[in-house]
């Protein structure tokens, strides 16, 4: 297969940084894999993260997620964030995976038709999925006698990274809750409220934690105390090197102009590609030890740079979208940044041309 354009995984960056926060948490850890594992490929990375005993459960966003996993072999368990839909029944039954329940309608459909085991989720914040509090009677009323185990119960953060007072809040708030189902004899083998911003609260209650982002080495604050490295860089090619003249105009829109006579590079990467075009006119790559700046519009299959200052640039040399040379870093976040966005973003962005090659 010959590629122009691929994003290197490195396994042992992934490890090791799963490592650091499962010693940093002391907890088990439920690693979040879907949306593709974030852009990183989610069959390879849950082919590595599977091995790892105290990653318990991948977890996925969709039934059509979970499927894909299991048709890859991976046979750890499938946690289902999004909940489950009338027609995915069948494959939680099908391909063994488990759904996180959040109302009445999906515990409702599970009655009879679905024989494994399920999370509870409670909103205590995110106003997103998720019971209220006040549920709680109702959901022990309606598992009375029925076949359904409660194999987790938990939360979700939307502001650990901001909020704090919110957060505390809600980590008492989840306490009480989980207090309750153990007074009525529910106890769950996972107990789950924090994502990647949340690692830095304490949270003795809970017994493992629900990371992405940190696994994938990019930090979810700029405080954030764990000792993480990028897993992904992303590569491509100079296709074609010429000369354009002071005046001219370069790419879609003539956006760019020229100030002096310069030597430009064509890269086989655009936004179909991933990157995004608000960094037309305004980003970089790296070429050699040096940052090339974006010039013009990026395009569907296509971006110009600027080699004027590059020493002797080549056709068929290596560019870097996203990753580090022994002078430069282009991050994750510092493209997020420019683009006023945030590193998932940018991560998932990645798109399926981009080869993925596991190091
Ligand atoms: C429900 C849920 N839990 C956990 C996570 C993981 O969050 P992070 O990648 O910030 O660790 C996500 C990510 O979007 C999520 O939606």
């Amino acid at each position: 297969m010959v590629y122009r354009s691929w994003a290197e995984i490195d396994s042992k960056r992934l490890i090791q940084n799963t490592e650091n926060v499962h010693k940093y948490s002391k907890k088990d850890i439920l690693a979040v894999v879907k949306a593709d594992a974030y852009g990183h490929g989610s069959i390879e990375i849950s082919r590595i993260l599977e091995n790892i005993n105290y990653v318990k459960k991948l977890c996925v966003a969709t039934a059509e997620e979970g499927k894909e996993l299991r048709e890859g072999g991976i046979k750890k368990e499938i946690l289902v964030l999004g909940g489950v839909l009338k027609e995915e029944l069948d494959y939680f039954n099908e391909y063994n995976l488990q759904p996180v329940i959040s109302d009445f309608n999906q515990l409702q459909l599970l009655d009879g038709k679905y024989s494994g085991s399920i999370h509870l989720k409670f909103d205590t914040g995110m106003h997103r999925l998720g019971f209220y509090p006040e549920d709680i009677n109702r959901i022990l009323n309606f598992l009375k006698g029925k076949k359904l185990i409660v194999d987790g119960l938990m939360s979700h953060f939307p502001s650990a990274d901001t909020d704090p007072e919110l957060t505390n809040h809600q980590i008492n708030q989840f306490k009480n809750i989980v207090d309750i189902f153990k007074k009525n004899g529910v106890n769950p083998r996972f107990v789950h409220i924090q994502n990647s911003a949340g690692l830095i609260y304490r949270c003795d209650y809970c017994n493992c934690v629900r990371v992405g982002i940190s696994l994938y080495g990019e930090k979810p604050s700029d405080k954030f105390p764990i000792n993480i490295k990028t897993v992904m860089s992303v590569k491509s090619k100079i296709i074609s090197i010429k000369e354009i003249k002071k005046g001219d105009r370069v790419s879609y829109g003539g956006r760019f102009e020229a100030k002096r006579n310069m030597k430009i590079g064509i890269i086989s990467f655009g936004y179909a590609d991933g990157l995004p075009r608000e960094l037309s006119n305004k980003g970089f790559v790296l070429v050699g030890n040096k940052k090339a700046r974006i010039i013009g519009s990026v395009t569907m299959d296509m971006t110009i740079i600027d080699l004027s200052d590059i020493k002797n640039p080549q056709v068929d040399d290596t560019v870097l979208i996203v990753g580090k040379n022994s002078q430069e870093e282009i991050s994750f976040n510092s493209i997020a940044k420019m683009c006023n966005t945030i590193p998932y973003e940018i991560m998932c962005r990645i798109s399926k041309r981009v080869k993925r090659i596991i190091l």
